[in-house]
């Protein structure tokens, strides 16, 4: 075998000595050294990687490699931080006026975030994801109130709630002119007119006229002798086109029969400070807030 090595002399390698039907010989061309080393050195990375770091998998359980590192932790380090950075601003909140939070870009930012996330959980059933409201649960984006729009105001009406069980609830009662017999059909008909021709919509002007009298009789000790209403009272303005209840005259005319009585539960016990605080200055926000 060894003597039939010998150098090949069109490409100049040296043969093997291999040799097949006589005359086919075989060139001894090993793997790049270079390339041999990179393998080699793969090898040794793979080997020093299962021993620090998690690689394989057991019956119940996984190596955990000598470092202990693990994603999960990581992940858990950094919420911790964000926890940690969301502390500092909640403190700030807790400790300031509604007034100094909208003076403060970055805790006026994270209040409105904040308020965002708390106004999607608790509020958007009733008043909808955009603060757009519906029928019976006042749209928050218009800044028109009922029960005021200042940040105080706004504040103390999340806080404890509207006709709820409270004992700082907002409170004020409208008379069921119809339900108890305050004010004959007819009567109620005629103050629908009457309440629609404030807003320019009354259909029958005889009827807005005789009802003018009735309302001065009985509504304008909440809604005002030109009907603007009263927000100590949540008498909702009665001329400015919106309505809490409906365009309609079989609305007006419902709430005139009903009194209707919207509640909204107080969040005080439910939802702590720093998060009332929030949703304070979000929804003042939203309504470009008086
Ligand atoms: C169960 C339904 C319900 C939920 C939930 C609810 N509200 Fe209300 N909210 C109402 C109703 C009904 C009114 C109007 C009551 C009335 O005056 O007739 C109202 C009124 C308001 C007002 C007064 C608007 C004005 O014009 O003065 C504000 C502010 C308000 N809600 C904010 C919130 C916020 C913030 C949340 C979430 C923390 C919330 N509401 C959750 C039903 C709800
Ligand atoms: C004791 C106070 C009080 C008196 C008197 C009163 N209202 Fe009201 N009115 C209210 C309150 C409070 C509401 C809001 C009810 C609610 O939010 O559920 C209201 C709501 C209404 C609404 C619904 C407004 C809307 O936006 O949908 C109409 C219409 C209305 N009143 C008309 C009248 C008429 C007409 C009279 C007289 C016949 C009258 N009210 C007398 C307190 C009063």
């Amino acid at each position: 075998m060894a003597d039939k090595k010998r150098i090949d002399e069109v490409t100049g390698f040296e043969t093997t000595g291999h040799v097949w039907d006589d005359d086919l010989e075989e060139l001894n061309k090993p793997l790049p050294k270079w390339w041999l080393y990179v393998l080699y050195a793969s090898i040794i990375w793979a080997i020093g990687y299962w021993v620090l770091y998690p690689a394989w998998p057991l019956a119940s359980d996984y190596t955990r490699g000598y470092l202990g590192y693990s994603q999960r932790a990581v992940v858990m380090e950094q919420v911790a931080a964000g926890k940690a950075a969301q502390a500092q601003f909640r403190d700030a909140i807790g400790k300031a006026e509604l007034a100094e939070i909208q003076n403060k870009p970055d805790l006026l930012n994270f209040a409105l975030a904040g308020g965002k996330a708390a106004f999607g959980d608790n509020c958007a059933p009733c008043h909808g994801r955009g603060a757009e409201g519906s029928m019976g649960y006042p749209n928050l984006n218009d800044d028109d109130w009922i029960w005021g729009g200042d940040l105080a105001a706004i504040e103390r009406t999340i806080r404890h709630g509207i006709r709820s069980a409270d004992a700082d609830t907002r409170a004020g009662d409208m008379p069921k002119f119809g339900t108890d017999k305050l004010l004959e059909p007819a009567q109620i008909d005629d103050v629908a007119e009457h309440v629609l021709s404030l807003s320019g919509k009354a259909s029958d002007q005889e009827a807005a006229i005789r009802g003018a009298a009735v309302f001065a009789e009985n509504c304008t000790a909440c809604h005002g002798e030109t009907g603007k209403g009263n927000l100590e009272l949540g008498a909702p303005n009665l001329i400015d086109g919106i309505w809490l209840y409906g365009t309609d005259k079989t609305d007006i005319v419902t709430s005139i029969e009903t009194g209707r009585g919207g509640v909204m539960p107080p969040w005080h016990t439910r939802l702590d400070d720093v998060t009332i605080k929030q949703l304070a200055v979000y929804v003042h926000a939203l309504g470009g807030g008086q």
